[in-house]
């Protein structure tokens, strides 16, 4: 169900496109539940923000269903019943706002259903402080009676602590039998689904509450503290995985890695770094601290020192990089290639070995193997108009303070003096100057000295 606004969450976008553990919670819920069914056998009950939610879902091959007015959780349920079918199933329903559930505890969940020969079977668990979940009411034997909604449970029903966790497997025949019958005759006028459990019991069917001892999995999502409270759970879950499989992340409390990310053993982690999107890092790489590291790729015992920024790149193995580098977007650095503080780059290929250690920006350019850029060096790719490349050869030596006015070539073992601006290709071999000659005028200074004191002995 993925059709309410949210609104405790006090957001124009619909509660279930807000993220937590780097993914939408309706992506999040839908991943769970593909580990068990196939996508074309997931309903996804849409209606605030309908356009929006299907195009977070694109590319995965589940089923969409109009819920047109958000009438409550069991108008959710009935709409989707076309799209079910009529032939005898289980139908397992779940709340898109309550993104922590696990696919192992769903497959428990429908282990124990089938072989209770309940007409519902649905999680529950006991918390703490229970506000704002149904409530479970069972008689003397332990057997669940109804479900209470906060908005209409009196004081002795409030002081219940188990509570529905809002995930649920259904007999598909009693379910479309008795959802119609549920009445809005609530203080919020909804259809809850809710009501059906005690539907279920006046009628003589089993209904089983089983128990959930991790009660932080069916933490459901309605204020954005909850939302930061899932989100960190979610990034223990992926930074434990890590860890088991022989990542070390320090303090990995403040290290946020997204879902996708691959990172290969003896990797170290420092502290508040991010690794996001479709990142992979292989073996023994260091990824300092603050570091941000987004849709790139890093093969072996890349260094990246700390405060660096890493956009859609390509380090290769042994590059170093930061500490404070910008690799903003589209950079390849072959490997062995050294990149230190306060040097941007910008689609730009640094090749095998080179080096841009200080101060220098490297945009639309290609370096070759080998060479050295000064620190200072500046690509002027942009003419106001349109980007422009730069090329350096092999083994090219750039002087520091080198301005290099692109479109321009510096051929393959060439130096550029420092201080240049450089218009013009430089052909290999070449020593390339583009500065004014210098010029000293002996006694200059000591002249200028004695002047000034002959005139301060004159006032
Ligand atoms: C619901 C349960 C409550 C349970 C809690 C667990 C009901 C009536 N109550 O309460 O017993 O303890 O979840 O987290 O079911 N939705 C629709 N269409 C609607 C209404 C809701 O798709 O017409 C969707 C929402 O987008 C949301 C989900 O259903 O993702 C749950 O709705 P919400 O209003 O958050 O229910 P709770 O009050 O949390
Ligand atoms: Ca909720």
């Amino acid at each position: 169900m993925a059709a309410g606004l949210g609104t405790r969450l006090k957001s124009t976008k619909p509660k279930v496109l807000h993220k937590a553990g780097g993914r939408t919670l309706i992506e999040q819920v839908v991943q769970t539940c593909s580990a068990l069914v196939e996508a074309e056998n997931i309903l996804v009950v849409v209606g605030h923000g309908a356009e929006e939610v299907k195009r977070a879902l694109e590319g995965r091959s589940v089923r969409f269903v109009d819920q047109p007015e958000q009438r409550g959780t069991a108008d959710a349920v009935r709409v989707a019943r076309e799209q079910v079918g009529e032939q005898d199933c289980l139908l397992l329903v779940l709340y898109g706002d309550c993104p922590l559930i696990e696919a192992g505890t769903l497959a428990a969940l429908v282990e124990h259903h089938r072989r209770s020969s309940a007409a519902l079977t649905m999680l529950t668990t006991r918390l703490e402080n229970p506000t704002g979940y149904g409530r479970i009411l069972r008689d003397a034997g332990g057997a669940v009676l109804a479900i209470i909604e906060e908005k209409a449970a009196d004081p002795d029903q409030l002081s219940i602590r188990e509570i529905n966790g809002g995930v649920y497997c259904f007999d598909s025949r009693p379910l479309w039998e008795y959802i119609n019958k549920i009445r809005p005759d609530n203080p919020a006028g909804e259809y809850y689904l809710t009501d059906i459990v005690a539907l279920f019991r006046s009628a003589g069917l089993k209904v089983e509450g089983l128990l959930h001892p991790e009660p932080r999995e069916l933490l459901g999502i309605n204020n954005r503290i909850e939302l930061a409270e899932a989100d960190r759970l979610l990034r223990e879950r992926i930074n434990r995985r890590l860890m088991l499989a022989g990542v070390t992340i320090e303090k990995p409390e403040t290290v946020i890695i997204d879902p996708q990310v691959h990172i290969g053993r003896d990797t170290v982690v420092g502290p508040f770094t991010q690794i996001l999107g479709n990142t992979t890092i292989g073996e023994e790489c260091s990824i300092g601290a603050c570091s941000i590291i987004q849709d790139s790729r890093l093969g072996n015992r890349v260094t990246v020192g700390p405060f660096t920024i890493v956009g859609s790149s390509i380090l290769e193995d042994d590059v170093q990089a930061g500490p404070y580098a910008r690799l903003r977007l589209e950079n390849h650095l072959e490997a062995g290639a050294r990149v230190g503080n306060f040097v941007e780059m910008k689609k730009a290929r640094l090749g095998a070995g080179s080096k841009a250690l200080h101060l220098a920006y490297l945009g639309d350019a290609v370096i070759g193997s080998g060479a050295n850029i000064g620190a200072g060096t500046i690509t002027c790719n942009y003419d106001g108009i349109r980007k422009h490349q730069t090329t350096i050869g092999d083994g090219a030596f750039i002087g520091s303070n080198s301005t290099l006015v692109a479109p321009v070539a510096i051929g393959p073992g060439s130096y550029v003096a420092a201080g240049s601006v450089i218009t013009k290709p430089v052909p290999e071999d070449a020593l390339g100057i583009g500065r004014s000659r210098q010029e000293n005028k002996p006694g200059w200074a000591k002249r200028r000295r004695w002047r000034s004191e002959q005139h301060s002995e004159a006032k």
